[in-house]
């Protein structure tokens, strides 16, 4: 039996007994203005305040704090990017100075606390400082993943209402550049809510047109602005919006506080990822997702590590060894990434690519975003020898819930478990009626309430939202959305979305508004997305669709004109390439689509035919036509 040890136990038994003091214990690691003496605030059964008294700037406790501590001169930010051949160090002061300035343009635009900014850009480091300097006047930002639509961007616009708007000419990915500024443009069209302005970065490979008395040059403004100093924002006031995908076509806004957010990441750069002030972490993500807020932008620089912001793809940047040039070059000490990307890796075969590169500051690779199978676990292990560590996390939660939390102790790893609960996170296995099941025995993973700090506070501008949606299906607990199950050595195994979300390349997306995309399509009756088994991305949507009777459309025009709608609605990130009519769906008597036994075929698990069913002869039907085309797998 693997043993639970006892730092980790001694944290977890804190958090848990007495969670006010050792989350005071924390947030003293902190900067404040003013320190907070109400931890923990229990506003209703749902809503839960960490330090709500407490005051304090995030930017302020990321860098000036830092360069106040004598790391003015240490490397803060490291831009590695093989796409344009770059790199680029800013030391703690040059990127306090960048941000400074940046929030002096932002705030001569009138910025003032509480605004809303939707930052639209690519992998580059004037990213982390527009969102740094937003965090610096006490605004909040809504970061929209470059690889989004214009249509996509257009929602987040008019849900967040932000002041302004901050982008970039292009993004570069490896064959082709994007131009930002035609997408940017049609979704300030598209949007009701009318910003002020725009700030745009004109980049080297592609500058832009700019459009006279909306759009400013970042780099113009920046030539004229002074600099800004910190907001002071209360420990409750939010950061940022993010939006994730949920199980309807609206996506939904995850709101973040600054106080909580600041404890939780400082807290898990040392528990959970071993650091020290100084180390190298590279999040290889973007900072359009959870992990790149998080673990690019604002952890490594709390802890007063350096960062790596990486433009580029873990494959064909050249090749396949580029992980490992980055982690030689920059001594990179902690790496984490999504195991989508060591699959794409181990595709290429890049044995003798890794022999060339010395990779002795590595200590960990921490993967998420997604399971971490087992055969990728064993083939990175190998590879590598270092211990690679599988963490469950959410955009809700902003840190991991389940860890090997290797800065308090190093467990035995499980392939295919991501180990144990973080203190601070209570996870029970719960089944249909919300009762704990017993070891080993899959059900719904809860995580009991209150949160830990740096969790969601709610959902942008509709909190039934979050109440429906988290805290309304177990009362008491806050409901993940995964399954899975916990073993007899406390270890937890994280199997899979129990609703109609997938993850595709480690990228969370709706299938509810694929749906709705494809039904849209004027042949279509009716249809379902789900996510099947794609060997390197983990999964890819696949469209199950009734054509209308008397219309006449080949199985091949249908999937190339829903794949061309799906992508400019959605965007390419949604990876939507198949579609497959069928002459029948699997429906309850009431006419809701079994999409839960779907799953189970395109898995080819073992089903148990509902009895409110409508139509089983459609089963083994679906079962066939799907065997026929390839398309069941599982990791
Ligand atoms: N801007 C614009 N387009 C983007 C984009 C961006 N920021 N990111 C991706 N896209 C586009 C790609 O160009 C691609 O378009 P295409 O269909 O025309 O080729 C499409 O979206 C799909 O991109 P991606 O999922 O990245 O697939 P890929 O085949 O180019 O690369 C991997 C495969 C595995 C290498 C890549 O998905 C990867 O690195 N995944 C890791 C993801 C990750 O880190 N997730 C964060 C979780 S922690
Ligand atoms: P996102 O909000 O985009 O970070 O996606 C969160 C979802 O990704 C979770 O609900 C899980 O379904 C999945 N996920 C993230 N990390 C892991 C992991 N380590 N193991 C299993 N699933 C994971």
């Amino acid at each position: 039996m693997t043993s639970i040890t006892s730092l980790y136990q001694q944290h977890k038994r804190l958090a848990t007994d007495d969670p006010e003091h050792f989350w005071s214990q924390q947030a003293n690691k902190l900067a404040w203005y003013q320190k907070p003496t109400s931890i923990l605030k229990k506003l209703d059964d749902h809503h839960y305040q960490w330090f709500s008294d407490g005051v304090m700037n995030t930017c302020y406790m990321a860098l000036d704090h830092q360069i106040e501590q004598g790391r003015g001169n240490q490397t803060a930010l490291i831009y590695d990017s093989p796409v344009t051949g770059q790199t680029k160090k800013y030391s703690y002061l040059q990127l306090w100075d960048q941000v400074a300035l940046f929030a002096g343009v932002l705030k001569a635009n009138g910025l003032e606390k509480g605004d809303r900014v939707v930052i639209y850009m690519p992998m580059i480091p004037e990213a982390a400082i527009a969102m740094l300097a937003v965090a610096r006047l006490g605004a909040v930002h809504s970061v929209v993943f470059g690889g989004f639509s214009s249509h996509e961007l257009a929602m987040r616009i008019d849900d967040a209402t932000p002041k302004l708007v901050i982008s970039a000419s292009c993004g570069i990915e490896i064959n082709r550049i994007i131009a930002y500024k035609p997408l940017l443009d049609e979704a300030l069209q598209k949007a009701s809510h009318k910003v002020q302005c725009s700030i745009v970065y004109q980049r080297a490979r592609q500058p832009c047109d700019l459009v006279a008395g909306r759009d400013l040059d970042w780099q113009q403004q920046m030539l004229l602005a002074e600099p800004a100093a910190c907001v002071p924002v209360l420990a409750t006031d939010p950061l940022y919006i993010l939006y994730t995908s949920g199980t309807t076509g609206k996506p939904k806004g995850v709101v973040r506080d600054n106080g909580g957010h600041a404890v939780a990441l400082n807290y898990s750069m040392q528990a959970v990822y071993d650091t020290k002030p100084g180390d190298v972490f590279w999040a290889a993500s973007d900072v359009g997702w959870v992990v790149g807020h998080s673990y690019i932008v604002y952890a490594p620089l709390l802890a007063g590590c350096t960062t790596v912001l990486y433009e580029g793809k873990p494959v064909f940047t050249p090749d396949a060894s580029a992980f490992w040039r980055v982690c030689a070059e920059h001594k990179v000490n902690v790496l984490f990434a999504a195991p989508t990307a060591f699959r794409a890796i181990r595709k290429e075969d890049p044995q003798a690519l890794l022999q060339t590169y010395d990779l002795s500051a590595l200590k960990y690779i921490f993967m998420a975003g997604e399971r971490l199978d087992p055969a990728t676990y064993f083939w990175v292990v190998e590879k590598i020898g270092k211990p690679v560590i599988d963490h469950w996390w959410q955009t809700e939660t902003g840190w991991p819930i389940s860890a090997n939390p290797a800065g308090l102790e190093l467990m035995n790893a499980k392939a295919g478990s991501s180990t144990v609960p973080v203190p601070g996170f209570k996870v029970e296995i719960l089944d249909e009626s919300g009762l704990p099941v017993p070891a080993n025995q899959q059900g719904y993973i809860a995580l009991q309430l209150p949160l830990p700090p740096g969790c969601l506070s709610s959902i942008w501008g509709n909190d039934e939202r979050f109440v429906d949606g988290y805290l309304s299906t177990f009362p008491g607990y806050y409901a993940s959305g995964d399954g899975g199950y916990i073993d007899e050595d406390g270890y937890l195994f994280v199997m899979g979305r129990t609703d109609d979300v997938i993850n595709v390349a480690g990228h969370r997306l709706s299938t509810g508004e694929m749906e709705q995309i494809v039904a849209s399509h004027p042949a279509v009756a009716e249809c379902c997305v789900i996510g099947i088994y794609e060997a390197i991305k983990g999964q890819q949507p696949l469209a199950m669709v009734l054509v209308k009777n008397g219309v006449d459309i080949s199985e091949s025009q249908l999937e190339a004109e829903l794949v061309a709608m799906v992508r400019q609605e959605i965007g390419a990130l949604a990876c939507f390439k198949k579609a497959i009519i069928v002459q029948r769906l699997p429906k309850t008597r009431s006419g809701k689509i079994l999409r839960k036994l779907l799953r189970q075929i395109a898995t080819g698990s073992d089903y148990a035919v509902p009895s409110t069913i409508d139509d089983p002869a459609c089963l083994p039907e679906l079962a066939e036509l799907m065997q026929q085309k390839d398309l069941i797998g599982t990791a």
